[in-house]
């Protein structure tokens, strides 16, 4: 059964015995709550919804230092091969198989944090599971769609407010995702983006049939 851990942020790693490990958004130096160095993790691929700092963070390190394969939009894949790292570039609508299972990159309504590109998200398959991981993003109607063709398993949604959804806009994407279960991230690491993820629990285990889990950072998620 896959493992996702949450490093803090929007840093998740996803695991499972015998096969890749794969890193997403690893904002590790810097970061407040992350309970680990960059120097400690071990990833075979790194998927990177968008290059604000906060998401970009140590990809190119530790994809050069593990020699993983940073997968995202064409403009940071550019980016991360010109710093020397194995990139894969996809674009919003597109998917590819990996060794691990299927990627296919979301619309996602934020910034890109490099010229020319585009903010994403991604839908990924691994270990007989499909996960929605929506990067930074406000709330859209497509999550809709997202959700009827796809029916994740696993939802991870930003809930902090300022930059992306806040709590009531996030319970009304898990409506719209019917996933079966939803992990909140983007808050809490400044006060900026402060949330109670237990209103955000409370609101979407009354209004919706997905179940919520919240992990503190460094907890994990067997599912
Ligand atoms: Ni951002
Ligand atoms: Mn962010």
């Amino acid at each position: 059964m896959p493992k996702l851990t949450f490093l803090g942020h929007a840093c998740f790693l996803l695991e499972e015995k015998d096969q890749e490990t794969l890193l997403f958004d690893p904002f590790i130096t810097g970061n407040p709550l992350v309970p680990v160095s960059a120097e400690e993790i071990r990833a075979d691929y790194i998927l990177v919804s968008h290059a604000h700092g906060d998401h970009l963070g140590d990809a190119y390190a530790i994809a050069a230092k593990n020699d993983a394969l940073l997968i995202s939009t064409a403009e940071i894949a550019d980016a991360a091969q010109g710093e020397g790292c194995r990139a894969h570039a996809l674009h919003i609508g597109g998917s590819h198989h990996f060794s691990f299972g299927r990627v296919k990159l979301t619309l996602a309504l934020h910034g890109s944090g490099i010229p020319g590109g585009h903010a994403c998200g991604f839908l990924v398959g691994y270990g007989g599971k499909k996960i929605y991981f929506a990067g930074d993003t406000g709330l859209f109607g497509d999550m809709k769609l997202i959700g009827e063709l796809n029916s994740p398993d696993l939802a991870l949604l930003p809930i902090g407010d300022n930059f992306t959804m806040g709590i009531d806009d996030a319970v009304v994407a898990t409506k719209f995702l019917k996933a079966g279960q939803v992990i909140p991230y983007h808050f809490n690491t400044w006060p900026l983006i402060e949330a109670d993820p237990q209103l955000f629990k409370e609101k979407v285990e009354q209004q919706t049939e997905t179940e919520c889990i919240i992990l503190q950072p460094g907890e994990c998620h067997i599912f």
